[in-house]
């Protein structure tokens, strides 16, 4: 156990068989616009890097991974500060179908303001799936259809989600240390 963790929230077995749970579902999901080459993945980086790179590889279908990446929690903060930067949306999305994979849906707004901007951009069809959703009153309505987990308002590390940059690489998903948040 890492200094900075109060406990384990979700353990890495527990994560591995809900990857794999959720992957079997989008496959059934997503055949479709993979079998007529519609199908585009958007990973939203940094957080979602483990989990994606877990979770698509239960996906047997045909696609192009288009990662971006986007800031909402900069530095020491804890609370969403909405995005605060982004890289540009990759070309070629006019009619496609976006999966849109992120770590965490909290406040809802990062999700949000990227559906908004797919659909901008052309998308025909925007899912989100994310590995948590945390269990509060969302500032943006976020129509999420993948999820992995429901977890409590509580800040958490590991598995790709990080404190100022850290603790990403840490196989279980944990509970911070209220002592860590400065
Ligand atoms: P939203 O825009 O408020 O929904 O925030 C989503 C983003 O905030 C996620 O992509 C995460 O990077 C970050 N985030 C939200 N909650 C946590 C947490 O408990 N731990 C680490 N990052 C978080
Ligand atoms: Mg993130």
């Amino acid at each position: 156990m890492y200094d900075a963790v109060d406990r384990i929230l979700i353990d890495r077995d527990s994560i591995a068989d809900r990857v794999e749970q959720l992957g079997q579902q989008l496959v059934s999901g997503l055949r479709p616009a993979a079998a007529a080459g519609r199908l585009v993945v958007l990973p939203v980086m940094t957080g979602s890097l483990f989990f994606t790179a877990d979770l698509l590889r239960h996906l047997p279908l045909s696609f192009r991974i288009q990662p971006i990446t986007v800031s909402s929690y900069p530095g020491r903060s804890t609370t969403s500060q909405g995005i605060v930067g982004q890289t540009p949306l990759p070309p070629g999305l006019d009619g496609a179908t976006v999966l849109l994979i992120d770590d965490i849906l909290d406040s809802g707004r990062t999700m949000g303001h990227l559906c908004e901007q797919l659909k901008t951009a052309g998308a025909a069809d925007v899912r989100c799936c994310v590995l948590l959703r945390k269990d509060i009153a969302r500032a943006v309505e976020v129509d999420c259809e993948y999820v992995g987990f429901d977890i409590p308002e509580v800040f958490v590390v590991g598995y790709g989600l990080d404190y100022d940059g850290l603790y990403r690489n840490m196989p279980d998903i944990s509970v911070l240390k209220s002592s860590v948040i400065s």
